[in-house]
């Protein structure tokens, strides 16, 4: 997959991209970050924003910078790639949106700050609009980092072991059940002995029961979407 970044702060992702599974990544050659300053686009490097007509407080990102980005990125790539724009005014991200996103082959993460866009970013580019959350961050660099992180470790062959997102948190909108590693006694908590009896049938019913019951407590809005065909109040029940 490759991975451009429009941004008006590139040296923000140096860090974040250098390392853990996003470096794995890119040493495995599944993937490939390429980092464009806006700036360096603008007809006027001194000036990538403005006042926003009509009054109003702060400054608003011009459409010519990114546009010229953009412009410049299609001549010298294929046309089929995925646009995002990262806004809170955008569709919730989420980890669906994230295997959908792991499926593509190029995506184009363009970056706002200050007050936001000019209008015509929006229109005119046709970009999938996300937001991480209902909360105003000073730029889409965070945002970006979130989803590229959230996608990366989804490609085929990122993580090692294949099966390590098959039974994380959110497939099939359920909570991960509880996981343990060694010293089988820590503080005086024990693990279950379940885990360790070898008894795989055993061991796979206690981590589905366990992963309901966690949902339950903790997210039961999750529930609703789940394929899972347990009664939940019966569940509830029987705990
Ligand atoms: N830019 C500022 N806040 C944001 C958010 N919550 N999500 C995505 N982009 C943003």
């Amino acid at each position: 997959m490759r991975i451009d970044i429009l941004t008006l702060f590139p040296e923000m992702f140096e860090n974040v991209l250098g390392h853990s599974i996003l470096k794995i990544a890119r040493e495995k050659a599944l993937v490939q970050y390429n980092l464009f300053n806006i700036r360096e686009y603008a007809e006027n490097k001194r000036c990538v924003d403005d006042r926003p007509y009509g009054g109003g407080p702060g400054m608003v990102m011009k459409p010519e910078p990114i546009f010229n980005t953009v412009e410049a990125i299609e001549r010298e790539t294929d046309a089929r790639y995925k646009k995002i724009l990262l806004t809170p005014q955008g569709s919730r991200f989420s980890q669906s949106i994230a295997r959908d996103l792991a499926t593509e082959s190029h995506l184009m993460l363009i970056c706002g700050h200050y007050e936001g866009f000019d209008e015509r970013v929006r229109i005119g580019l046709d970009a999938m609009e996300l937001s991480i959350g209902d909360y105003v961050l000073s730029g889409g660099e965070i945002p970006a980092m979130v989803v590229i992180d959230a996608v990366v470790r989804l490609i085929p062959g990122v993580l090692g072991d294949l099966d390590s997102t098959a039974n994380e948190s959110f497939n099939d909108s359920l909570l991960e059940y509880p996981q343990y590693t060694r010293p089988s006694e820590y503080k005086g908590m024990k693990v279950p002995s379940v885990l360790m009896s070898g008894n795989h049938q055993k061991i796979k019913e206690w981590q589905r029961n366990h992963a309901i019951e966690r949902t339950l407590k903790k997210r039961p809005d999750l529930l609703n979407k789940t394929t899972e065909t347990t009664d939940f109040a019966d569940y509830t029940d029987k705990k």
